[in-house]
């Protein structure tokens, strides 16, 4: 087992696919489950999570995180760290671009440490609850409109969170 448990939720496989690249840039240091089979017993001991998600509806959390969500929260995270990323199409959805995270994070974020989160620059979009005080409490990635910047996207924020998952 390592130490970084990523897990996601994912409907069409985007989600999916940005947690196998945030997989590699750990170079083999991340375990990977999807949400839709998992169970508590298999991550409880991890210390450090990657939570990720695609958004539906309207700012709504993935289906397969919606019925794991409350299970997820179950779990002791005193002392542990999350991280949190969410995939959102910021043209068709302007107005609720990736607020899936902030579901997660709505849940969470009184019973443990969120890391990884990231300035609101060089995203266009017209709103989303997800950003606090010019910051998102974790990372949006567009693969409908802005695929060619999820590589950089990626690399920076896994760089930042190798610091704090040590
Ligand atoms: C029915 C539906 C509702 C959506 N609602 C939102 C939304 O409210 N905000 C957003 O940013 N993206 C929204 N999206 C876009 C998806 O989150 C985006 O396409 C994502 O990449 C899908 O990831 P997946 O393939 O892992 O499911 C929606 C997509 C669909 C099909």
């Amino acid at each position: 087992m390592n130490k970084i448990a990523i897990l996601y939720g994912s409907s069409g496989g985007n989600a999916e696919s940005i947690a196998r690249q945030v997989q590699d840039l750990f170079d083999g240091n991340a375990d990977l489950y999807n949400v839709e089979s998992v169970s508590t017993d298999e991550i409880r001991d991890y210390p450090y999570f990657i939570l990720g998600t695609s958004t539906t509806g309207i700012g709504d959390l993935q289906d397969d995180w919606d019925g794991f969500l409350s299970t997820f929260a179950r779990i002791d995270l005193s002392g542990k760290k999350v991280a949190i990323f969410a995939l959102g199409d910021s043209a068709s959805y302007s107005t609720s671009f990736a607020e899936s995270m902030k579901v997660i994070y709505d849940e969470i974020s009184d019973k443990t440490e969120i890391v990884g989160r990231v300035p609101d620059e060089g995203y266009t979009y017209d709103d989303s609850n997800a950003v606090i005080d010019g910051v998102w409490v974790g990372l949006p990635i567009d693969e409908d409109n802005e695929y060619d910047m999820t590589e950089e996207r990626l690399a920076n924020w896994v760089e930042a969170l190798k610091k704090e998952f040590v």
